[in-house]
């Protein structure tokens, strides 16, 4: 969570920390700051609660300075307060310090440094550049390197010492950053999306390595004896700035829906050879597949929602186990996870907190880990034995919508490869499924062209305060995933059940005219579900129904029909994909609030 970005070089660094913000702001939106170090050397700060743009008004009303150097903060609060005082940058003595993450031993550091009485915030974060300041003697590398030491925690900082104008050193632990030195200056931040105007090259700041901009240059350090010079790793991205515009939408989440058709079809297509899965090219054997007597997958929101999915659609053909973990569960657990344990981590960041101490977690118990990331270079996709990487292009929406689609498809692909290596498929089933895969496709789109007519039917959703989403098997799965997404961007509270658990407890709560959205779409509980559906019907409930074009469904049942393509029924997720994204979309935008940047929420969550 937090956005960060450090500028040094020639251009207007205000703009450039301003503009860096704005594309940063989906990672925490309670508060922004800058601190520029002026042409005069001076350090002057401009912070307000609120998103970046009240920041910028701010700026212009002060009528901020002229600067070629310094450091921008956009805040997802955890310790502290939304106060301007709260907000980054953080200025201590002759230190001036931006911080993602959480310093958990603040408090010990606090009486340690006697700082009672001198912090004016209430953040971990100040404490750390209070800290820095007190042990700073002239060196930058020795005083960062012995507040590193000290420190428990995550931790992505920027800091500008005051007799070092011009300078910005990075550091980090857990918290990623990457960094640039580009045509335009020297750039550091936490997120690519920052770097990709001025450059498509950069690289990873590696853990526990400190990074120093000059406007022309940036160096890395190893913390070791004498801290020797480090030559990072260069990497390229492949999207441009266009993929992380609007493109004349109204609001990324609905570019982004848009977008999925394409997006699964460039994680699906670079990967077939003679119509089969192929991860040769993503450098993972087959003998993955084949020496694991048992699956973890493990994952957060969206992101874990995809692993029921899987689960279901994985077991009854591999016939192994296949369970699926919360991350901030299955770290605190002792799971059962052994050397013939493949553990299948999924993030579209790559760098969710739990995610990654999951994966960790999974290493220790000798398991082989398989992470499903979209962020190239990302620290998930980095720490875990083999890597696929989804081509889903940035997605800046909180509410994940691609990637969704494109982490299945890739989760897809590794059941159709697996059962086949395996000797659960023949190559003409294993052909028939990457078919019905790629049939999804069009199947989206189709179900894209129906966006108006759920436009027009949301309008008794958002007139409830609850609504409920129900399905058997994977209508079950889909349907956390719909109600999910309805929560977070709707703030109407919605909450999925399996149909067939409603009648122990949950149909106490259906009354009059509260929308129920029911899916249908696996035929061998098709009926099953029809009765669910009329036992709620009978209480009065407003049904929403979303079932096959093929489907009979008697008149009465159901308030609306959303019809779906006829595909096969493990396929059904990917157009209910789409319409439930489109459901809690337009609900939104009848509420009138933010699609993009619902309240609490951040993109990336690198806290815990
Ligand atoms: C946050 C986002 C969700 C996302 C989850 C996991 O809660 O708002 O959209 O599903 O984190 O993120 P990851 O990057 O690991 O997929």
């Amino acid at each position: 969570m937090c956005g960060i970005i450090g500028y040094t070089g020639p251009l207007d660094a205000r703009r450039i920390l301003l503009e860096g913000l704005s594309g940063l702001e989906y990672r925490g939106y309670d508060s922004a700051g800058i601190a520029l170090c002026t042409v005069n050397a001076d350090i002057e700060l401009y912070k307000k609660v609120g998103k970046v743009s009240n920041l910028k008004e701010y700026c212009d009303r002060r009528s901020a300075a002229a600067a070629h150097c310094g450091i921008g903060h956009t805040r997802w609060a955890t310790h502290g307060g939304v106060t301007d005082a709260n907000a980054h940058p953080h200025r201590a003595g002759r230190v001036t310090l931006i911080h993602n993450g959480i310093i958990e031993n603040y408090h010990d550091l606090t009486g340690r440094f006697r700082l009672e009485g001198q912090l004016i915030s209430q953040t971990d974060s100040e404490v750390a550049a209070r800290v820095l300041d007190q042990i700073y003697q002239g060196d930058p590398l020795a005083a960062l390197k012995e507040l590193a030491e000290m420190l428990e925690g995550s931790y992505g900082f920027c800091v500008m010492f005051d007799d070092q104008p011009g300078n910005i050193y990075a550091i980090r632990s857990v918290s990623p950053l990457v960094a640039s030195c580009t045509r335009s200056g020297s750039l550091v931040a936490s997120d690519l999306t920052a770097l990709i105007p001025y450059t498509r090259e950069y690289f990873v700041v590696p853990e526990n390595h400190i990074v120093k901009l000059t406007p022309y240059k940036v160096n890395v350090y190893s913390l070791e004896e004498d801290f020797p010079r480090v030559v990072p790793e260069m990497m390229c991205v492949n999207w441009n700035m266009d993929a992380a515009m609007k493109n004349g939408y109204p609001h990324f989440m609905l570019k982004e829906i848009h977008e999925q058709p394409e997006a699964m079809k460039n994680t699906i297509l670079p990967r077939i050879s003679r119509g089969l899965p192929d991860f040769s090219e993503d450098g993972i054997p087959d003998e993955l597949f084949t020496g694991c007597s048992q699956i973890h997958v493990v994952a957060c929101g969206t992101a874990m929602h995809t692993g029921m999915v899987a689960r279901a659609v994985m077991e009854p053909v591999l016939r192994i186990p296949v369970h699926v973990t919360i991350a901030s569960e299955f770290r605190y657990e002792d799971p059962l996870v052994d050397e013939k344990t493949l553990v299948i981590v999924i993030s579209q960041s790559g760098e969710t907190i739990d995610t990654l101490a999951a994966l960790r977690l999974a290493q220790e118990y000798g398991a082989r880990t398989l992470s499903i990331v979209n962020v190239k270079g990302s620290t998930i996709a980095r720490e875990s034995d083999f890597v696929l990487y989804t081509h889903a292009g940035p997605e800046i929406a909180v509410a994940s919508t691609k990637a969704y689609s494109v982490q299945l498809a890739a989760l897809y692909m590794v059941a159709c490869r697996m059962a086949y290596v395996r000797g659960k498929y023949s190559r003409e089933e294993a052909v028939r499924f990457l078919t019905d895969l790629l049939d999804s496709v069009p199947a989206m789109e189709t179900m894209l062209t129906q966006a108006d007519f759920i436009r027009g039917i949301v309008t008794h959703i958002i007139q409830s305060p609850d609504a409920f989403f129900i399905g058997r098997g994977l209508d079950y799965a889909f349907s956390l995933e719909g109600a999910l997404k309805l929560k977070e961007i709707s703030y109407i509270h919605a909450e999925a059940y399996a149909a067939g658990e409603l009648k122990h407890g949950t149909i106490a709560l259906i009354s009059d005219r509260v929308p129920v959205i029911a899916t249908a779409t696996q035929e061998h509980v098709f009926s099953k579900t029809i009765s669910n559906i009329r036992e709620v019907k009978a209480r009065g409930a407003y049904v929403i129904l979303l079932a096959r074009e093929s489907a009979v469904i008697d008149s009465g049942l159901a308030d609306v029909v959303i019809r779906i393509p006829d595909v096969d029924d493990r396929f059904t997720v990917f157009p209910i994909a789409v319409a439930l994204q489109l459901i809690a979309y337009y609900a939104s935008v009848g509420k009138n609030l933010d699609v993009d940047q619902p309240r609490n929420l951040a993109k990336s969550v690198t806290v815990e």
